[in-house]
């Protein structure tokens, strides 16, 4: 048996996975994010280690734990976790869609230069990356910087408390901006930018390398057998690519997280001339490019709780009418936290756009769950303009659960969406990893060949409803820079 841990932003998924490759179980723990200004965004590394130890043993109740093998991790990228000389965390870690550090984004890609950044490391600075972070900590919390033992990312935390080894992978690396990409290895010159020694970070591996196995203690407490294997493991959007069989070049996947992502593997290393879509390591020791929205399923998440104050999703949802897609003239900007691509502008702000007197609930919420889908758009339009282009995808992740959002993806992106078998796609991702670096498979590119099965039903777009939404794209699109002067 192997198991894949998902640290989460809204919670941590547990999966175990037996050799066929078959999902036994999932187990998830929620937990809060913390906004403590406007555009910050933190989690105390303590909640994920409890959601995992609180999830690890119901995972495995009713199984025969003593067959557990291997275990991997992935988890939310880019979040600064800071621990001192005796493995404490220092202070709460800073999360993907923090939006704090603008003035060190603008000195890493004014002053430092986006050209030398990106000769670094293979991507321009933004907010939500790792090291513009250290910086902030540096100027704004001296002190908690000089304590700096180890920088480490989330899932690493987590590896960090199950093995007691700090690594870290070569996909979680690349959102730090201290990874040289291509080269798959820490850059000094980066380092020496943030002010960071090559001690203070943790040692770097590939996602299906064994780092260490569970401590004694641990394993008993989570109920786990003596000697279970741990992988690097992966950022949650490589791990997913794996766990949708996103594999070798050419392939594509849809994450709607929290975030929303677009991850579309490459034939070898390749960036965006206009940096817009991140250049990244992929968890097979291949490469891609994503486009990264900041809010995906996070929009609906908040327009239910927050503004609807309603729990029924789907109810929620059947008040949409089938044939109003493609003719709704209320639009939705999703930039709740800012966006990545294709603004790169921490400052961007959601907006309703287009409501008159008779525009109802359902068109609302319509609105919301289509800006996420321009938006993804936005990330297949810059890909494209890049010459990569993708003529069909695997989308996973909870907003992927709902069927009337996944129609709207495929209509307004235009491509046909295969569903695969979990929607908990980076967990199952993370598990393959584990049972590679178990010796079951030879390489990622080959489990995920033999383990990963996608749902013959093909979400195929509607040609017509199609060519109802590229007019409305066309005015969607108009309406970021007619607003840009707003938001500051
Ligand atoms: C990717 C990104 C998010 C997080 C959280 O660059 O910031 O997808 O990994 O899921």
């Amino acid at each position: 048996l192997f198991i894949g841990l998902d640290i989460g932003t809204s919670a941590t998924k547990c999966l175990l996975m037996n050799e066929a490759g078959a999902v036994l179980n999932i187990e998830r723990a929620s937990y809060p994010t913390s906004f403590p200004e406007p555009g910050w965004s933190e989690q105390d590394p303590e909640l994920w280690w409890n959601a995992v130890c609180d999830c690890i043993p119901r995972l495995l109740e009713g199984f025969d734990a003593s067959q557990v093998v291997a275990l991997g991790s992935c988890g939310q990228m880019h979040g600064l976790v800071v621990l001192d000389e005796k493995g404490e965390v220092i202070r709460p870690a800073i999360l993907w869609n923090d939006s704090r550090t603008r003035y060190q984004v603008d000195y890493l890609n004014r002053e430092v230069g986006v050209k030398t950044v990106a000769s670094y490391t293979g991507n321009v600075a933004y907010t939500g990356f790792t090291a513009p972070k250290l910086l902030w900590l540096r100027e704004e919390e001296p002190v908690n910087f000089s304590r700096i033992a180890k920088v480490m990312l989330p899932k690493d935390y987590v590896n960090l408390r199950l093995t007691g080894v700090a690594s870290t992978d070569c996909t979680d690396a690349s959102g730090t901006l201290l990874l040289d990409v291509r080269n798959r290895s820490w850059s000094r010159p980066m380092m020496s930018v943030c002010g960071l020694r090559e001690c203070q970070l943790p040692q770097l591996f590939e996602s299906w390398e064994t780092v260490g196995e569970v401590l004694p203690e641990i394993a008993r407490q989570l109920g786990l057998p003596e000697g279970v294997r741990v992988c690097a493991g992966a950022g949650d959007n490589a791990s997913a690519a794996v766990g949708t069989g996103a594999v070798g070049p050419g392939r594509c996947n849809i994450v709607m997280g929290t975030a929303g992502t677009i991850f579309m593997t490459t034939e070898g290393f390749l960036t965006d001339g206009r940096n817009r879509l991140h250049s990244f390591c992929s968890a097979d020791g291949g490469f891609n490019l994503m486009g990264c929205i900041l809010t995906g399923a996070g929009c609906n998440g908040w327009w239910m709780d927050e503004i609807l104050q309603a729990s029924d999703y789907e109810a929620e949802q059947a008040l949409v009418q089938g044939g109003r897609l493609g003719q709704n003239d209320v639009y939705f900007l999703p930039y709740l936290m800012g966006e990545r691509t294709p603004h790169n502008d921490p400052r961007a702000r959601a907006a309703f756009v287009g409501m008159r007197m008779d525009t109802s609930r359902a068109d609302m919420t319509q609105a919301v769950l289509e800006g996420v889908a321009y938006a993804l758009c936005d990330c297949l339009g810059a890909a494209r303009e890049e010459e990569v282009e993708v003529l069909a995808s695997t989308i996973c992740g909870g907003g992927a659960k709902s069927p009337l959002w996944r129609a709207i993806v495929a209509d307004v992106l235009g491509i046909p969406l295969q569903i695969p078998q979990t929607e908990q796609a980076p967990a199952f991702g993370a598990a393959m990893l584990a049972a590679v670096s178990a010796g079951l498979y030879p390489d990622v590119g080959e489990c995920a060949h033999a383990l990963v099965k996608v749902s013959p039903r093909m979400v195929m777009p509607n040609l017509k409803i199609r060519s109802l939404y590229q007019g409305h794209y066309d005015v969607w699109h108009s309406l970021y820079p007619a607003l840009q002067s707003v938001y500051q």
